[in-house]
């Protein structure tokens, strides 16, 4: 049996990716959810759709706060409410709320996709999408940022290094993981 019957046969949670921004959250997210037969959702795209604007829009029409209360709440009903099983991209900053975390860490099989600073900045500036990165000094932003976000993360099942390599065999590399963690 090729590993994804496996794991679909297996998987009875909701598989979830955190990291900071520009590691490839939604692109491997929605690789994962077509090979496994999921629906995939990523709560940026979830949040932007319910408002009608884009993030940077967001951020800047409401503020940060507005943002991450929203995001809480579509975490509060895909996590807590509405159980079904999926995959799931999160925004970097998504699990640094306790109460998101709780529900990220305590019932989803959850992806840590890690990548180094200086590839999160080169493909992150690509794009002009990261209202958090518009101001200042980047490459600072993103190591405090760094520096807080990391112990969270860690507390994934599963880190994925996202840094070199195809996406393809980046994407083996996490079916990999999952099936040795549902099979553990
Ligand atoms: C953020 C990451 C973004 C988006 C928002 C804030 C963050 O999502 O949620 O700009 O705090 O790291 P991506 O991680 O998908 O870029």
């Amino acid at each position: 049996m090729m590993n994804h019957e496996r794991i679909i046969s297996r998987l009875d949670r909701t598989i979830i990716l955190v990291g900071m921004m520009a590691t490839g959250k939604t692109r491997l997210g929605r690789m994962l959810a077509r090979t496994l037969k999921l629906e995939f959702i990523d709560t940026d795209q979830k949040i932007a759709a319910d408002v009608g604007l884009s993030i940077a829009e967001i951020f800047e029409k409401y503020g940060e706060m507005e943002f991450r209360d929203r995001e809480s709440e579509v975490i509060r009903r895909l996590l807590g409410t509405d159980r079904s099983v999926r995959v799931i991209a999160t925004g970097g900053g998504a699990p640094m709320r306790e109460e998101n975390a709780g529900l990220i860490f305590g019932q989803t099989l959850s992806i840590w996709t890690r990548a180094e600073i200086p590839v999160i900045l080169k493909r992150a500036g690509k794009t002009g999408r990261r209202p958090l990165l518009m101001k200042g000094n980047p490459e600072k932003t993103l190591r405090d940022m760094a520096a807080l976000r990391y112990p969270v993360y860690q507390r994934a099942d599963l880190t994925i290094d996202t840094d070199h390599g195809l996406p393809r065999n980046i994407l083996q590399n996490i079916l990999t993981g999952i099936e040795d963690i549902l099979t553990a």
